[in-house]
């Protein structure tokens, strides 16, 4: 990781200090139950090290978009216990009402989550006033929550300015890898882009047409492509108001030595739902009541040979409609060749982006990647190449 951000070596003698550690605890419940803890688990490293050293941990969180307005269904209170279970240590909810009083009787090595950062109004403008609020609780600052980082929220931003601040481990770990991927990575370097839309995604292409040296497109994204380059998609998800868009970034591509793969073999199907009668055919081979729902196993095959002649990998979003079988099978198989790839030693592979990191573990892969990042906006603006105002905010002066 590049040396300008102070982490938790730098942070010294903690025992007995206040400490406010922002981490992200926005994870999907249903019936009250978390159903994918990965965010939680990412807090462990950074919280149990302060909690062993004597700190007092104060967790600041958000949970999903109140807006100003608290609710029982937006309280992180329904957190706390699914987060003791992770944890392996009890942890104390605090409330905004006599926060300043309930954290006075925490002692060294307790942890607390402070209530939805969102409940105030204030913490998405960054309030001076909300983080003069926050600040108050602490001593000490400690972000370690990448996938907020692209939120110049008082939380995420402000409050480095107003306590001494250090990246937390699990922040560390997303730098040291998004460095090695697309900072200063070793080439060749690869980039798999998918999902639904182009418009989603042009600020990610741009940029990483001139960064990367093979992009590979799929999803329904690549049929805006091809439509770009006089292919008749037929029925499929297609933009036809972004070919043009599509053309000038197959241009820039062209200019700056990028090679960029579209399918050229697809399965299409006339109705998109589970198991439908398929069709694997050449691109030029579309009937007109026929939809792109998975790249073909030609290009496929082909694409994990160009990983093969890669250094580096870095994957956001699906190949094809993976979520619906057997629209996954692209997916499946290029992920488990990077992953073979990477464990073999010649790749270092990193993911991440909401849709991702559900399609590697579907592939079993996901575990096999150098690192899976656990953001998705943040991840997204950081492939834009986009520099991150709670990552800006950790530098030192
Ligand atoms: C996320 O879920 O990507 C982060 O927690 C950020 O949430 P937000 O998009 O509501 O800011």
């Amino acid at each position: 990781m590049t040396k300008s951000f102070r982490t938790l070596d730098d942070i010294g003698d903690v025992q007995g200090r206040r400490v406010l550690v922002r981490e992200d605890l926005n994870v999907p419940l249903a019936d009250g139950r978390v159903t994918d803890d990965t965010r939680l688990r990412a807090t462990v490293a950074t919280v149990a090290e302060l909690a062993d050293q004597g700190a007092i941990v104060l967790v600041l969180a958000h949970f999903g978009r109140p807006k100003g307005v608290p609710s029982a269904e937006l309280s992180l209170a329904q957190i706390v216990k699914p987060y003791e279970a992770v944890l392996g240590r009890p942890v104390r909810y605090v409330d905004w009402e006599g926060a300043a009083d309930a954290v006075a009787t925490m002692q060294p090595g307790d942890i607390g989550v402070l209530e939805n950062t969102r409940f105030f109004g204030g913490e998405e403008k960054n309030d001076p006033a909300v983080v003069a609020r926050f600040a108050a609780l602490g001593e000490l600052y400690v972000n370690d929550a990448f996938s907020a980082a692209h939120r110049a929220h008082a939380s995420t931003e402000g409050l480095a300015h107003a306590l001494p601040a250090f990246a937390g481990r699990a922040m560390e770990a997303e730098l040291d890898a998004l460095e090695k991927a697309l900072g200063k990575p070793e080439h060749p370097v690869a980039a798999v882009v998918g999902g639904a839309k182009v418009s989603t995604k042009l600020d990610v292409l741009k940029h990483l047409v001139a960064k990367v040296d093979h992009l590979i497109i799929g999803g329904g994204m690549a049929n805006t492509f091809l439509a770009a380059r006089g292919v008749d998609v037929g029925k499929s998800l297609c933009e036809h108001d972004l070919t043009g868009t599509a053309e000038e970034i197959l241009d820039a591509a062209d200019k700056a030595g990028c090679t960029v793969h579209l399918p050229y073999d697809v399965v299409v199907a006339k109705e998109f739902r589970a198991n439908p009668p398929t069709r694997t055919v050449n691109v030029h081979e579309v009937a007109a009541d026929e939809m792109i729902l998975d790249v073909g196993p030609a290009a496929v095959e082909a694409l994990g040979d160009v990983l093969k002649t890669c250094r580096t990998l870095v994957w956001n979003g699906p190949l094809g409609a993976f979520e619906t079988a057997p629209f996954d099978t692209a997916t499946v198989a290029l992920a488990r060749t990077a992953a073979a790839l990477t464990k073999e030693g010649s790749l270092v592979s990193v993911a991440g982006g909401g849709d991702t990191v559900a399609a590697l573990n579907h592939a079993g892969a996901g575990e096999s990647f150098t690192f899976v990042s656990t953001a998705g906006g943040a991840f997204l603006e950081w492939m834009e190449g986009r520099e991150l105002p709670g990552v800006a905010a950790l530098l030192r002066d």
